[in-house]
């Protein structure tokens, strides 16, 4: 009796003395997003399970059950883009073609246009080229001399319209030619480029990088040196370039390491924040405003039609506000990774947008004025890379092309324009204008009576669909088809130039409708009677399961 109190005893003191680490994973767990956005080592293992397999020509038009006549007009359109893309684009499909051998990224981007199951005969049948010959106004022209209105937006890049950049980059190469290559010291030119934007920033100091990714990196290993703690924060879904770190989970051949994935917009995650000492950082891409806790909208994620998307800005406004007051109460650095956002929200960026000062922010994409950058800025105390009491604890940042005198001075010119009344005309009632684009863009849609609608964060929108299915990814093909140019991630992502005119708007929103009534004429948009996403998601499931055990590929 008494050895068993005595056990009982010593059983309660272990828990007691555990008690506050068994808290502490207990809160992390809780502050996780249920999806497999917010559990990278469930998502990498699941990645790793999944059995490669496709539809071929006799499963293909059919995996959802539809009857023999919608299986023929599906067949027929899909034949008729089949015959126009080669007809129209025979020289940039033929070099496409060409270069996909020795090119790694064109082979994955052509493989994940579409759900793995219809990529092969996809790719076979409906080629997409990868080359354009020149760009103007807010069009691209193919190889063949055919022109796009392009939203792809340069994966973000283009803000202010891709002429502007065209004059940034002329300038920059004019102006940096007087020292060409010369590295190490700097143009004069970026002493100004630093005045600007630390009155940008509102922040003290300022480091160049080469990309986006790279600002990142930097910015999370200073927090980390100046802190002293080794966990990097970021939320469920947010991209922050491709480095280990920011990216755990599926991609990323390692398991996650000094990262934690938290719930976006959750007072769990800041019940973290509060309670945790290893936390160095706080990453926050504010592109996940439109998506919270989801991943990039590819189209190749598509798998039952069901996407959702909605910006709240003044929600979002607010969740920052109360992550700045934790941060600041605990010491941990808040970065705001406005690579992608910065002065497309604002002049002054997500940071003006939302109404939050953060303790460093990273530019990249659109700032290098057309060519390849990243940029730190920063309060003094985090950006120094060294320590005046401990001489030999330093933070090395190198990087041979950092500050290059061509892209320093396409940045200028960048920058320079920024003040001008064309540019202060595009920022001008911004908001406004591309609510009411969004607006009419939805109104267009819901009177042409198809299942689509657009939902935006400002100029970048997303492609929402109003009941799940098997084929909407086959969208992109008609968009296409119609002179609309998309990146690999389909609707997911389309990116407008501000410098889009409301003719250009008019333009677009045609060619669009036109193509969502040829999707859903062609039978694609076919629902089941009673079906819904789930079960799609089962059926999925089952084939995977027995493609996974008998080995049947198609
Ligand atoms: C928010 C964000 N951070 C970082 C990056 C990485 O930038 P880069 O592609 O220039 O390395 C991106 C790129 O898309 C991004 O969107």
């Amino acid at each position: 009796m008494r050895l068993e109190i005595a056990l009982t005893g010593s059983a309660l003191l272990g828990v007691a003395a555990l008690w506050p680490a068994l808290r502490q994973r207990w809160q992390l767990s809780r502050a996780k997003h249920r999806s497999l956005a917010g559990h990278s080592r469930m998502a990498k293992h699941l990645a790793s399970w999944v059995p490669g397999y496709a539809y071929g020509e006799a499963t293909f038009f059919g995996v959802d059950g539809a009857p023999p006549e919608v299986v023929r007009r599906r067949r027929q359109g899909f034949e008729f883009l089949s015959h126009t893309f080669r007809s129209a684009s025979p020289r940039t499909l033929a070099l496409t073609q060409q270069a996909r051998e020795g090119l790694s990224d064109l082979q994955l981007t052509g493989r994940y246009r579409v759900p793995f199951q219809f990529s092969p005969h996809v790719r076979e049948h409906l080629p997409v080229g990868a080359f354009w010959a020149a760009s103007a106004g807010v069009q691209l022209q193919d190889l063949d001399g055919r022109w796009y209105h392009d939203l792809t937006g340069s994966y973000g890049v283009n803000v202010l319209g891709l002429d502007t950049y065209k004059a940034c980059m002329a300038e920059g190469v004019a102006e940096g030619n007087a020292l060409g290559p010369v590295l190490g010291g700097y143009h004069p030119c970026a002493a100004d480029n630093v005045a600007r934007l630390r009155q940008i920033s509102g922040l003290d100091e300022v480091s160049f990088h080469m990309s986006g990714t790279e600002a990142v990196m930097q910015a999370v290993r200073l927090a980390r040196y100046h802190t002293g703690k080794r966990y990097l924060v970021r939320f469920a879904g947010a991209y922050h370039g491709w480095w280990e770190d920011v990216q755990p989970g599926p991609g990323n051949p390692l398991p996650p390491r000094e990262t934690y994935t938290l719930a976006d917009m959750s007072e769990r995650s800041l019940q973290v924040l509060r309670s945790r000492r290893d936390i160095a950082c706080v990453l926050v891409n504010p592109l996940q405003a439109l998506h919270p806790n989801r991943s990039a909208p590819a189209d190749s994620a598509l798998v039952d039609g069901s996407r959702q998307a909605h910006f709240d800005r003044q929600a979002y406004a607010h969740w920052l506000q109360g992550l700045r007051q934790v941060c600041t109460e605990r010491g941990i650095v808040l970065i705001l990774d406005e690579v992608f956002v910065g002065f497309r929200l604002a002049e002054g960026g997500a940071q003006a947008y939302f109404g939050v000062q953060a303790d460093m922010v990273c530019y990249g994409k659109t700032l290098g004025g057309g060519f390849p950058v990243g940029v730190v800025c920063g309060k003094a105390g985090l950006m120094r890379r060294f320590k005046p009491d401990r001489p030999a604890d330093l933070c090395l940042a190198r990087g041979t092309f950092n500050a290059h005198p061509a892209v320093m001075a396409a940045m200028n010119a960048f920058l320079r324009r920024l003040p001008t009344p064309e540019v202060q005309a595009l920022y001008q009632g911004l908001d406004e204008r591309w609510l009411a684009r969004e607006s009419a863009f939805n109104q267009a849609l819901a009177q042409a009576g198809v299942p689509v609608r657009v939902a935006a964060l400002s100029s970048i929108w997303t492609v929402n669909y109003t009941q799940p299915g098997r084929y909407h990814w086959m969208l992109q093909y008609y968009l296409r088809d119609e002179g609309l140019a998309l990146s690999w991630v389909g609707t997911g992502r389309l990116i407008f130039s501000l410098a889009t005119s409301e003719q250009d708007m008019q333009a677009i929103q045609s060619c669009f409708v036109r193509a969502c009534q040829r999707t859903q004429a062609d039978g694609w948009w076919w629902a089941a009677e009673g079906g819904n996403a789930r079960t799609i998601r089962r059926q999925l499931f089952k084939e995977m399961l027995l493609a996974r055990w008998s080995g049947k590929r198609t």
